[in-house]
């Protein structure tokens, strides 16, 4: 069982000291946090695992606001997610160039987090196998069973809405991702304290990829501990 925390565009290394030095991951579960470039470095002096919110394909060059796999490595960083919605909808982010960064990161040691959900509209027209499948086969394509990777089902319609899908879709899509590519499925989109245990229960459901609920201490902590009891 995997919780990783998304802190997105949010705390900066003070802040992250000061989470890390309130934050005690309980017992029996891997817990992960997935900080802002510029606080990786001080996550990483926390002794806590840490992974990035993104990585480049290329190990160097002329990509103006981008970073290596081989950079973060040296900093100390255990892992990156790639594909995140808000990359894909926001900063052009294509499941060719999902793949090429999940390749890249893997290739030089890192773990990765691929992030795969479909929109409101794709599930409302009955898309959301369709989508799920393109999204997992250029990863599965890319870089096949790799025992670094571990996916993540995010619907896009839960993510920061509080409004998670339920157990039913969940398990749904996540047995469904699993048969495309046979590695572990977080879930992730408005995971929370009152549902984590309902969520992290489900068969398929290998652990939970946590946005807002992650920036406190409390809410992680009682999310983690969730998990711990159902693995
Ligand atoms: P949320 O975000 O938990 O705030 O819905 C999840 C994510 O974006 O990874």
């Amino acid at each position: 069982m995997l919780i990783a925390g998304n802190w997105k565009m949010f705390k900066g290394p003070g802040e992250t000291d000061a989470f890390l030095g309130a934050f005690e991951p309980p017992a029996g579960v891997e817990v992960a946090v997935c900080p802002p470039f510029v606080s990786l470095a001080a996550a990483v002096a926390s002794g806590r695992t840490v992974y990035a919110q993104n990585v480049h394909w290329e190990p160097e060059g002329a990509y103006t606001g981008e970073v290596s796999a081989g950079m973060l490595l040296e900093l100390g960083v255990h892992g990156a997610l790639v594909g995140h919605s808000e990359r894909r909808q926001l900063f052009g982010e294509t499941d060719e160039t999902v793949a090429r960064r999940a390749r890249a990161a893997l290739e030089a040691g890192l773990r990765v987090i691929a992030c795969v959900g479909e929109t409101l509209e794709q599930r409302a027209s009955g898309d959301t196998d369709l989508v799920l499948t393109i999204q997992v086969e250029a990863i599965a394509f890319a870089v096949g069973e790799h025992e670094r990777l571990v996916l993540a089902y995010e619907p896009v319609w839960a993510i920061g809405t509080g409004k998670s899908a339920t157990p039913e879709q969940a398990q749904a899509a996540h047995a469904f991702i699993k048969r495309l590519l046979d590695r572990p499925v977080l879930y992730g989109g408005s995971v929370k304290p009152e549902n984590a245990a309902d969520l992290l229960g489900l068969a398929s459901v290998d652990g939970a990829l946590v946005g807002g609920a992650s920036l406190e201490p409390d809410t992680f902590g009682a999310i983690c501990r969730a998990a711990a009891s159902s693995s």
